[in-house]
């Protein structure tokens, strides 16, 4: 019998996880602590919200009070921590809400474990606090040095509000593993995609926009690069370092999927028009360039081999199956994108890209 947290479970990756540790195992008791931002919804979850073993508990995570007395009454023993203020364009223009949320929180969350843990006679005897973090703490990589990829002990060099903060959380979730010998472990994954993301992201937004036939604002010229995951595969491997990753360890996730925007993006309309049935690259005259984004991180790509060598993960999926199955999703469920895309967030959209 375990009792876990998981943070952020109603969000985009959170989804998938809570949604794999529920089903997969029965026998655990799996709380969704989210506070239910923006990037929150409770739609995402309806096929296992019956579930015996699920919880849903809105909190936020600087609540210290709530979160630790929350661990008290479920005799928690694991945490799996997600929530966090996740789009890079938002942290430009809000970073008070990042820090706030990704710093604070995550302390706030690693205090509560380590006070109610350290009051156990066990003490961190089988537990775990397993930090979701990101590649972008690395900083950028250059367009001209392909062989060049993030590891594991690549220096931490964040550029935007939002990475400086996940980077100051990884410092933190270390520095309690250092300091109080929490077992701690901390993994940074590349850009995902998938159902389920909330359409401010890339993937989402874009699908969303070709099927209105709005424009697609391409930022810069397009040339960034991401290394892009399936949304599932980085559940299954959470899912794996959380039962078999060793205590204060670091382990990239990525796909070796290096996609420049504007090639990903071209994939993408060929992708909906066909599966909408217009002529495929029909849209193609909606790519819009607009001004670029503020420190706009030229390249991501993670090196991911030490998390195959040493557990044996891989991705499963094949970049082309991947695509179609999330525009196939994204077009299927035109309810919970219109949920999600009429009221404030409609008007928040049209804020940021009205001087654009
Ligand atoms: P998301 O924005 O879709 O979801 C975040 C969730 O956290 C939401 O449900 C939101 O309501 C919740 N949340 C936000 N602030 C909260 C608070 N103060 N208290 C409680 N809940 C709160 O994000 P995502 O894309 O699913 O990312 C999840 C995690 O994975 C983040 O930590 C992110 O940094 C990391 N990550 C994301 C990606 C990616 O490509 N999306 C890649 C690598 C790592
Ligand atoms: P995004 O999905 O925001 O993820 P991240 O910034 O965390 O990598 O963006 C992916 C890439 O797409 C990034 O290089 C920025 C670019 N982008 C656009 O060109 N236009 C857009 O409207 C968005 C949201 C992103």
């Amino acid at each position: 019998m375990r009792s876990i947290i998981i943070t952020g479970g109603a969000g985009f990756i959170g989804s998938h996880v809570v949604r794999l540790f529920v089903n997969k195992y029965p026998e655990y008791r799996i709380i969704n602590v989210d506070k239910l931002t923006y990037a929150g919804n409770l739609a995402n979850l309806k096929d296992i919200e019956d579930k015996p073993n699920y919880r849903f508990v809105k909190a936020d995570i600087c609540d210290f009070d709530a979160i630790y007395a929350l661990m008290q009454e479920e005799n928690v023993d694991g945490v799996i921590h997600l929530a966090a203020e996740s789009h890079v364009d938002r942290s430009i223009k809000d970073p008070f809400t990042f820090a706030r949320t990704n710093v604070m929180g995550t302390l706030s969350m690693l205090q509560a474990a380590k006070l109610y843990w350290e009051s156990l006679p066990e003490k961190y005897e089988g537990k775990r606090f397993y930090h979701i973090s990101t590649d972008e703490v690395y900083g950028a990589l250059r367009l001209d040095h392909p062989e060049e990829l993030f590891t594991e002990t690549t220096k931490y060099q964040p550029h935007s509000p939002y990475s400086a903060s996940k980077a100051s959380s990884d410092h933190f979730v270390r520095a309690f593993h250092d300091t109080y010998g929490m077992p701690t472990i901390v993994t940074n994954c590349s850009n995902n995609y998938g159902p389920y993301q909330f359409p401010e992201k890339l993937i989402p937004l874009f699908i969303n926009n070709i099927r209105h036939r709005k424009p697609l604002p391409v930022y810069g010229k397009g040339e960034n690069v991401r290394d892009w995951l399936f949304v599932e595969d980085h559940a299954r491997a959470i899912d794996l370092i959380f039962h078999k990753g060793k205590v204060a360890e670091t382990y990239n996730i990525g796909g070796f999927n290096e996609w420049k925007n504007i090639d990903i993006i071209k994939v993408v309309i060929k992708t909906v028009d066909r599966l909408l049935g217009r002529k495929e690259g029909e849209d193609l005259n909606l790519i819009t360039f607009v001004t670029d984004r503020a420190g706009h991180d030229l390249r991501y790509a993670i090196d991911s081999r030490k998390l195959k060598t040493e557990l044996g993960w891989e991705p499963s999926l094949q970049f082309e199956e991947g695509i179609e199955r999330t525009v196939r999703w994204y077009l299927d469920h035109q309810e919970w994108m219109d949920n999600i895309t009429s009221g404030e967030y409609e008007k928040y959209y049209e804020s940021m890209y009205a001087n654009r």
